[in-house]
């Protein structure tokens, strides 16, 4: 099992908070791997050093085997990594598909020696961008919203709107804070099964979600993040039998 994510000693403070405290774990490739903890926990914090958002303050952090952490979000966006936000970052005045375009961006960059010798009309990039980000909103259980306005779609609507988004760039791992909140049932089922069709196609997904249920169902592996701090790993059934997972959850003190 390659690990295509690695974290060894991962650490983030905010003046005297140590909000991920030494946090070491790996995704491997073609997985659905889960982060869950408290609120609170570092789960966000974490999200945000592997997508470049911010820096850690100690610790490695590796893509492939090679060195991310500190990276400006834009050149770790650049080497295959996209993600959605917890609270939802769309363009509301724009429609569904545009606001997947702006995702598609990324990776549609033909150099200009490129554009110069093949002449392709800027129409017919644009129709096919048009139709790939159609094709993502259908993945994602959207396929007649696309010339919606995303102020216009549900709140479970946005949420997969930024999942297509983030699919757009083609990226091999994909992080997701809590796609779920404020979907209801029939919609997050809907999630669960994009999620591992997402990792069938040798996508890896580290997946933020309080609903234990959908975590336990779609992922290969679980790590659990307490105080910043890793206090359980392994498979679903392993992690729900964990005494700190356990403790952790109910607040008791066993
Ligand atoms: N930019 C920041 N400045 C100061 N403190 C922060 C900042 N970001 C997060 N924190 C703090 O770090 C800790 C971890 O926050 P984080 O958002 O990562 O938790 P979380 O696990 O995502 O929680 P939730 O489940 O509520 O989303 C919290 O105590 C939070 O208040
Ligand atoms: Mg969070």
């Amino acid at each position: 099992m390659s690990a295509l994510l690695s974290l060894r000693g991962v650490e983030r403070t905010f003046g005297g908070l140590r909000a991920v405290d030494g946090a070491s774990f790996e995704v491997a490739a073609g997985t659905v791997h889960g982060l869950i903890g408290p609120n609170g926990a570092g789960k966000t914090t974490l999200i945000n050093l592997v997508s470049g958002l911010l820096a850690p303050t100690a610790g490695a952090i590796e893509l492939g085997g090679r060195a991310i952490a500190g990276l400006p979000s834009h050149r770790i966006a650049g080497l295959g990594v996209a993600r959605t936000f917890q609270s939802i970052r769309l363009f509301p005045e724009l429609t569904a598909r545009d606001n997947v375009l702006v995702g598609q961006h990324l990776r549609r960059h033909p150099s200009l020696l490129a554009r110069l010798l093949l002449l392709r009309s800027a129409g017919e990039e644009a129709r096919a961008a048009g139709e790939r980000a159609g094709a993502l909103l259908a993945l994602v259980g959207l396929p007649d919203r696309a010339n919606e306005q995303a102020r216009h779609l549900s709140y479970g609507e946005q949420r997969r709107v930024e999942i297509a988004r983030a699919l757009a760039s083609e990226p091999s791992l994909l992080l997701l804070d809590e796609p779920t909140a404020g979907m209801n049932p029939v919609e997050v089922q809907g999630v669960a099964q994009l999620i591992r069709r997402v990792a069938a196609d040798g996508h890896s997904v580290l997946l933020v979600e309080h609903n234990v249920r959908l975590v336990m169902n779609v992922c290969d592996r679980i790590t659990v993040l307490n105080f910043g701090k890793v206090i359980a790993e392994g498979t679903p059934p392993e992690v729900a039998a964990h005494p700190a997972v356990i403790t952790a959850y109910l607040g008791s003190e066993r």
